[in-house]
Formats: structure tokens, sequence, C-alpha cells
């Protein structure tokens, strides 16, 4: 059977890495709980076994009937003594993964704070197994800074994030919250089961954010970026169990998981030295950075007085990060830049992954509305060396790095 609909992933699930993998899903009450019946079913079909756990009020939007037909099994709604699979122990240390979706934003604080006044709580509490939580709300909720650090902590306590999808919501209001589509859960949970061959182990390093260039001691030329995309790529790569080293530029972000080396600098020249000194030993390098191109050709010791009324400040060339580690790739090591264009965008990027040895390229345009610097959002195309070109919808950062890695997992599978 092959599923994919709405731009969300299509696959054959008779191919998914999910045969015979014991699978917790925990339902929380949202409108989005309907979905968790398609995702059983995708489950099931891809040869899992699935067990379900409830929440009383998400037994208010879909039926427990309805999930245990699906899944062939009792469905859980409340912690009891009684029966060994009421069990939460047991449960958590029978499960090759837990997923919980919908989650909300309750169960995400009560996940995020081990207040354990339910069965998913309880059994989230107890799991030793790779937990996965999609969470649904509205976007003023997402995007209140209590929901950002619940999430942020799950992370960092080891936990993966489906990221949220953009579109309409339950409200009416359009934005980011929507839960991840079933199929691309399920992407998700078959990734990261196949990641255990793929990027496991391999050494990923990721340039991301701006680079300041100083013009006196106070003063530098610089950019917009804010590093989003390059740090979401490296808490991805992490996720997938990559041993990620991120060179960040100039930037208040910094990736929430533990264990990915941040090397942080300023310059285009401190960028270049970090990234020559890790590229050899790298499998995979993503160059996600707005590097500056240009900098001041003499960096005044003192603050500048404004005497004239004109001023000219002579800049010079930075090194290239890209063309450099072009030049010194090996056949074993995949190269992966960005372009962020504003006309002639397809031609421009084919001439950079040409000129800089590029695997593929990953183009941006700024025409594209919620594609760029300083969103959330972004919206891509990725050319490859045989010209052919994948285009996407717009969608979080977050889930825009999950297709830049899926390709790269690609690639690796074929190297
Ligand atoms: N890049 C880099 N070092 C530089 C400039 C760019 O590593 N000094 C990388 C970027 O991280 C990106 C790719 O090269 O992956 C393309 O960057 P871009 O700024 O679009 O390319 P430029 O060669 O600077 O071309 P343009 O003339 O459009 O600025």
């Amino acid at each position: 059977m092959t599923v994919g609909h709405y731009g969300q992933p299509s696959f054959c699930v008779n191919d998914l890495m999910l045969e015979a993998k014991k699978i917790i899903l925990g339902v929380t009450g949202s409108i989005a709980a309907y979905k968790a019946a398609f995702l059983v079913r995708l489950l099931v079909k891809a040869g899992a076994e699935v067990r379900v756990l409830m929440t009383p009020a998400a037994a208010q939007f879909i039926s427990p009937l309805t999930l245990s037909t699906l899944s062939k099994n009792q469905v859980h709604t409340a912690v009891s003594a009684e029966d060994s699979w009421n069990n939460h122990v047991e449960m958590g240390l029978w499960a090759d993964a837990m997923v919980i979706a919908p989650v909300t934003a309750t169960t995400l604080a009560k996940m995020a704070n081990g207040i354990c006044d339910n069965i998913i709580v309880a059994t989230y509490l107890s799991a030793r197994c790779p937990v996965f939580f999609a969470p649904a709300m509205d976007l003023d909720m997402w995007q209140h800074p209590a929901t950002r650090e619940n999430v942020r902590r799950l992370q960092t306590y080891g936990n993966h994030l489906i990221p949220v999808e953009h579109g309409e919501l339950a409200s009416g209001l359009v934005g980011n919250g929507r839960m991840a589509e079933p199929e691309t859960i399920v992407h998700h949970l078959d990734q990261f089961f196949q990641a255990s061959t793929l990027l496991a182990g391999k050494k990923v390093l990721i340039t991301a954010g701006p680079t300041f260039e100083p013009i006196d001691p106070v003063r530098f030329v610089g950019n917009r970026s804010s590093g989003r995309m390059g740090i979401a790529l490296a808490e991805q790569a992490k996720a997938r169990g990559a041993e990620v080293v991120l060179i960040l530029g100039p930037t208040h972000l910094r990736p929430s998981s533990p264990g990915i080396q941040t090397i942080s600098v300023q310059t285009a020249t401190e960028m270049a030295a970090a990234a020559k000194q890790h590229f050899p030993k790298s499998a995979v390098a993503i160059l996600a950075a707005a590097v500056a191109d240009y900098r001041p050709g003499e960096v005044a010791k003192e603050k500048i007085k404004k005497k004239k009324d004109t001023f000219t400040l002579e800049l010079i060339k930075n090194p290239d990060i890209a063309a450099t580690l072009g030049q010194q790739k090996k056949e074993n090591q995949l190269l992966i830049g960005f372009a962020l264009e504003t006309q002639e965008e397809e031609t421009n990027a084919k001439g950079k992954m040409v000129k800089k040895n590029f695997d593929f390229i990953v183009l941006n345009s700024l025409r594209d509305e919620g594609a760029g610097f300083n969103l959330l959002t972004n919206k891509i195309s990725i050319i490859h060396r045989d010209n052919k070109i994948k285009k996407y919808e717009l969608k979080s950062k977050e889930a825009v790095a999950g297709d830049i890695l899926d390709e790269i997992e690609q690639l690796l599978s074929k190297h």
C-alpha cells in the first residue's frame, strides 16, 4: 500500500523499518485525536504491534473502541492494579518506541515537569525507549514562552519532537500548531529506526547564523540571519544519532539538545578556521551560514569619530568556506550548501552548486512569502547534481530540517 497526500511523505508501508516494532501510542485530548485512527492503521499495516493509551479527555474526541478495533488490542485510559497490561512500568519496558500524538499543551507541561496524574505520563516516566511527541494546539498557545520552554525541556531530556505543521487550525486561525499528519509521524519513526544505520555515529558539521565583521570596537558589518535553520538542522541530525559540530555565528539562539558541540564564532575568518579544522573527519557538512562576503580592510582600534559628511569604508573579500571545503572534499564526504536568491533563483543556485562542488543545494527565494531570514518558516527547493529539483511546501524550519536530512540519508544509502 502506498500512502501520502497533501504534500506529506509518500511511501510504501511494506518498505518501512516498522515490522514487529512494539509501539505505545499515547493520545491526549485535542481535536487532532481523530488522526490517531489513521496513525494506528498505518502502523499496523507496516507490521508494528500497537498498544494505545488515552487520557479521559482524548476519549471525548475519539472512541477507545475505534482505536482498540484498529490496534487489535485493548485501549487503556487509566492506571489500574489488576491486569499486568495496565501496569505502566511493564508497558514502558515492553515498547521499542513511545509516540504521544496528539500531545496537548497541558500534557506537554506535565511531561516536562513530571506531573504524573494520568496513564500516559506514568508510562512516559517509566519508558526506557525513545519517546516521540507530536504537539497539537492553537498558534498562540504554541508560541507562548511556557510552551516553548516545555518543548525545549522535553528535547533536552532526549525526547524527539515531531514538529507541528503550518496551516489552518481548529480556531480558524492560520499558522504553526497543526499536528503533523499521520504519514509524517510514521515517516519520523521509520527514519529513526533506519537512522541506526545511516547517520548514527557519523560526524556532521554545520555552519549557521550570520558573521559580524568589525569596523571598530563598537560597529560591525553583518546581516539579519538568526541561525534558526542551521540550529534546526543540528537538532535533527543529533536526534538521528549523528555526532554534531555546530559552528555558530553571533545570534542569541542556541541549540537545546545536549551533546551538540557548539563552537561560537564572530567573523568569517574564525568560521573558516573552525570549519577547516573539523571537515576532514566529517561524513557530512551542511553550510547554512549567511557568511558576510566582505570585511573592512582595516579595523580601527578606537571608536571612529564622526568628523566628515561622508565616510568611505574599504572592504576586502572574505574566505569562501564552501568553495574551500568543496576543493578538499573526498569521495566519501557529502557537502550541502544553501542559496538565498532574489532573482533567476534556479540558475544562480545551480551555478553555486557546481562552483562550490556541493552534492546538492537548498534554494530559498526571498520572493516566496514565509521564506528567508528571521522567520519560523521556510519554503525550499532541493537541486541535485543531475538537475533534478524537488519543491517543498511552506513548513516550520524544524520540518524543513527533517526534509533536508531525509535527502542526505538518501544519498548516504547510495554511497
Ligand atoms: N558560503 C560560505 N562562505 C562564504 C560565502 C558563502 O561558506 N564566504 C556558503 C553559504 O553558507 C551557502 C553557499 O556558500 O551554503 C552560498 O552562499 P551565498 O552567499 O548565496 O553565495 P556567494 O558565493 O556568496 O554568492 P553571492 O554572490 O550570491 O553572494
